[in-house]
């Protein structure tokens, strides 16, 4: 049984004033909600601002990214150390907005999700297709290649105690959203896939769906066996709408 995990991703969104607003919003409406994980990703210069509310509820906080190493001499980079010293308990990799805009290639991620993992940090490895990849009928082989990517990197074992977010990138603040068979559909190769390797851990991987997920879609999103959850961009901006995507994963 996978207990679902609603994380939000800010990205480069709010200001001091707003996310406090946000998150004091988050932890109040979290107090009601059973049966799920919630989660949220700010700007990483706000998280100890966000920390320093979350601390002692039931809302954990996961960081957008990690650099690859640990410490050194790499200007303007976030070392997963740091993030961890923050109390953050997940990190989302190889979103598609770092793959894309900032070149990051599955091998540059699959380093990524090793130093992650490494720290005892739960990497929140997202993959998806663009649109192009889609009408090209090759969603699962890209999917599989970066999937495949990790398992190069660290083995057969790689997603234990780890999520994975699909977000197919025509999804992603586009407002068109996968219908739920398309999902589902995604989310059962990528489980297959996995078990190919490990059949129990397969079964236990959270892999969450992400792009465009809203209020009026998320119950039957998440209703879908192989979706345990949602990675939420825009409607993670307002804790109204958030809290009720949230309520939706109960
Ligand atoms: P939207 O929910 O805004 O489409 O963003 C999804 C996303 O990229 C989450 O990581």
């Amino acid at each position: 049984m996978r207990t679902p995990l609603v994380a939000g991703n800010w990205k480069m969104n709010g200001s001091r004033e707003s996310i406090k607003e946000l998150i004091n919003g988050v932890v109040e409406g979290a107090k009601s909600l059973t049966g799920v994980v919630v989660a949220v990703c700010p700007p990483s210069i706000y998280i100890a601002d966000v920390t320093a509310v979350t601390s002692g509820s039931s809302v954990e906080v996961g960081s957008q990214d990690a650099c690859t190493e640990l410490k050194g001499a790499f200007t303007g980079e976030t070392s997963i150390e740091m993030v961890k010293d923050f109390s953050c308990k997940y990190a989302i990799i190889g979103h598609s907005e770092r793959r894309s805009i900032y070149g990051e290639t599955d091998e540059v991620v699959a380093e990524k999700f090793t130093t992650v993992k490494n720290s005892g940090v739960i990497p929140i490895f997202c993959i998806g297709e663009t649109l192009e990849e889609r009408e090209g009928g090759i969603t699962e082989e890209v999917c599989a290649r970066q999937i495949d990517a990790v398992f190069a990197a660290q083995g057969d074992d790689a997603f234990a105690g780890s999520v994975i977010a699909y977000e197919p990138v025509w999804a992603i603040g586009t407002g068109k959203t996968a219908s739920p068979e398309q999902a589902q559909s995604v989310h059962a190769f990528i489980r297959q896939h996995l078990a190919k390797r490990n059949a129990d851990i397969a079964e236990k991987v959270q892999i969450l769906y992400g792009g465009s997920m809203n209020p009026a879609n998320a119950k039957e999103l998440i209703g879908q066996p192989d979706i345990d959850g949602g990675l939420i961009g825009g409607a993670s901006l307002k804790a109204e709408d958030f809290m009720a995507v949230c309520q939706a994963g109960q």
